[in-house]
Parts: structure tokens; sequence; C-alpha cells
């Protein structure tokens, strides 16, 4: 059995020149891999990539063997991967509920949603207790869980997130973080990028170091955290 998401030599950019030269990047299926690195590396390029929003050059991307490239963002979505972006996405005027519900919006089995949304409030308490507040009423990282839970409305095989942990306070961190560990206890794979260098490689089972476009090192999450040239370079003192 191949990876579940595989990029090789992938080169792409916005138009003015490229920004990931030649990317050869893996993802294990049931796995937690975790980039970090400065930025501008090119680290939300790669989920770009992998979203559809972002077609590459040249090289190779495939999804479970098959190959994904060039295909629309709806279409990879239909695949099973689902992205939580790096800001915030909920609509807020909307309640939590009907946000939770929009995940679903290319769902038409109305039968298969109330399913789904059972599954969610039981894997998100939140949800079903917060779902007439409107979401903007909800705290960043309150929020933050709701786009999760919007998410898994999809039932995702592979969840793709790009700093969920910005802006937030360490113990609100950690409940982001503990949810991310038990989607994948769930069984979804995940693919990370993190600004938070030392939790992000902390809850990893894969870590990937990017800079310039290019991976720099990749190992074990807890190998690529205990680097000490990594620690140098990219954790500083006080990550
Ligand atoms: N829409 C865009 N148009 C043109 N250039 C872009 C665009 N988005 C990103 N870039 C450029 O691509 C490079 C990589 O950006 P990217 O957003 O992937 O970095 P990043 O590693 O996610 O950084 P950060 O940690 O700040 O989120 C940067 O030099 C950036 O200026
Ligand atoms: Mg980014």
């Amino acid at each position: 059995m191949g990876p579940l998401l595989e990029l090789q030599g992938v080169t792409v950019g916005y138009g003015g020149g490229d920004i990931l030269h030649e990317l050869d990047l893996n993802v294990e299926e049931g796995a937690i891999t975790c980039i970090v690195g400065p930025n501008g590396a090119g680290k939300s390029t790669v989920l770009r990539v992998v979203s559809g929003l972002l077609r590459p050059r040249l090289g190779r991307l495939r999804f479970r063997g098959v190959s994904i490239a060039g295909l629309s963002p709806r279409q990879i979505l239909r695949r099973g991967i689902v992205q939580v972006p790096q800001e915030r996405s909920l609509f807020p005027t909307m309640t939590v509920w009907e946000n939770v519900r929009m995940g679903a919006y290319t769902v038409h089995d109305r039968a298969l949603v109330e399913r789904r949304l059972q599954a969610v409030c039981e894997s998100f308490p939140i949800v079903r207790e917060r779902r007439h507040e409107p979401a903007a009423s909800l705290s960043g990282g309150q929020q933050k869980i709701i786009e999760f839970a919007r998410a898994m409305m999809l039932d995702p095989s592979l969840v793709v997130l790009d700093e969920p942990s910005m802006g937030l306070d360490p113990k609100t961190r950690t409940t982001v973080f503990d949810t991310i560990r038990a989607m994948n206890q769930a069984g979804r794979t995940i693919l990370l990028v993190e600004q938070n260098a030392r939790s992000g490689l902390g809850l990893a089972s894969h870590g990937i170091v990017m800079e310039s476009g290019r991976i720099r090192l990749e190992g074990l999450g807890s190998a690529v955290l205990g680097n000490p040239e990594i620690g140098r370079l990219y954790l500083g003192a006080s990550a």
C-alpha cells in the first residue's frame, strides 16, 4: 500500500516565478503529518495544491494511488479531502447549527445529513450546546472547533488544517490540539501546518520542515523536534 496522498516533483507558483520547487511529500494513511517552517516558506501553498485551489505547473499529485491533478476543488472535496483554512471561515451571523449543516451542502441525501449531524454532535458536544447562537458570539478557539465539526459533515478521510492554533491562548490551543488528536483517533488522516512548531511536531507522527519552497528536513515528529539545528533555526528559545 502506497501513501494516502502523494506529491511528486510538484513545482508551482502564482504567476511570478515558482514558489514550490520539485517538492516530494507523502502523507501516510492514519498519520498526523505536520509541516512547519518560517513565514513564506510555502506551507499554505502546499495545502492549496492539495485542495485543488492551485494547479501545479509540473509534477504529480495522487490520492489513494489515483491522480487528482487538475481536479476542481469541489471534485477534490468529493474524494474526501477537506480543508479548514488559516483564517476564520464561519458565517458570523448564522447560528452554529446552520454553519455545521452548511458543511454538508453538497450532500443531497437528507437521512445521511441527519446521521452525520448526530455523529458530529457526539464528537463535538459544543455544537449542540451552542446550536442556537450566532457563530460570531463564540470565542476564537470555539469557532475553530465548530469549523472542524463543519468539516466532519463531509466524512473526510483526509483533513487538511492550516495553522489551527493561530491567535489562540495556550489553554485553548491545548483544546484545539486535543480535538485534532481525537479526529485522528476516529480514523481521519491529518495534514497540518502549524506555526507553533513545538505543539505541532509534538502531536505529529511525521514532521516536515520547509524552507523557501523546499523540504529541509523530515522524519518522526519527535526526531524533527529534537534536531538541534532545527531547534535553533525555527523553534527559537520560546516556541
Ligand atoms: N496569492 C498569491 N499571489 C502571489 N504570491 C503569493 C500568493 N500567496 C502566497 N504567495 C507567495 O508565496 C510564498 C509562499 O507563501 P505561503 O502562503 O505558502 O507561505 P506560508 O509558509 O504559508 O507562510 P505563513 O507562515 O506566513 O502562512 C510567499 O513568498 C508569498 O508571498
Ligand atoms: Mg500560511
